[in-house]
């Protein structure tokens, strides 16, 4: 009868200590969300992907085409749908700023006619025409702070 209690004891004691864990993950869980977003949490504005789409059409389009699906003859890849997708999802969107900044457009007198504030911009279209939500805050034309955004959903 006693075994039968003690067992009973330290059944919930366990349930407890297990509970206890639960809800530390769950804690833990939150604030790395706070700490790293991702592309589905509408991490630019409407107003800098519409300025975005502006840039892009002055400088990008010749290459990578209205409608971003590039040009397969001239090698020029799309923008995009999966093929871009899956080739960026274990990257951050720094990850693609900095692509950007230092390879795109390829010539190097051509980069040095955008500013960071441009490719910002350019780089929010391009998340927006890949559907993913726009929000309330620009993404930022700094390099940092987009290492900590996610191409892929951080569930
Ligand atoms: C002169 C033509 C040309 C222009 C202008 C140009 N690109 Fe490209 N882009 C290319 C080529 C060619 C490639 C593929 C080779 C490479 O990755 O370097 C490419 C690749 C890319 C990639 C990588 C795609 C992938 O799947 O990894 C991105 C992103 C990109 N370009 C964005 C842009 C943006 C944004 C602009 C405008 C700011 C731009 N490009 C302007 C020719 C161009």
């Amino acid at each position: 009868m006693t075994s039968v209690l003690h067992r009973a004891r330290a059944c919930t004691a366990a349930t407890g200590f297990l509970f206890i864990i639960v809800a530390g993950s769950q804690v833990h869980a939150d604030s790395t969300r706070q700490a790293v977003s991702s592309v589905f949490d509408g991490v630019f504005t409407e107003e800098q992907s519409a300025r975005g789409e502006a840039q892009y059409l002055e400088t990008c389009k010749r290459c990578h085409k209205e409608d971003l699906a590039g040009d397969q003859y001239e090698d020029v890849l799309p923008l995009v749908g999966d093929k871009f997708l899956s080739e960026w999802a274990r990257w951050t969107v720094g990850d693609l700023f900095e692509f950007l900044t230092t390879e795109m457009p390829p010539k190097r007198k051509d980069r040095l006619e955008l500013s960071a504030e441009n490719y910002a911009d350019v780089l929010a279209y391009l998340l927006e025409q890949n559907g993913f939500p726009a929000g309330n805050a620009e993404l930022l034309p700094t390099l940092e702070p987009l290492l900590e955004i996610e191409m892929s959903p951080n569930e």
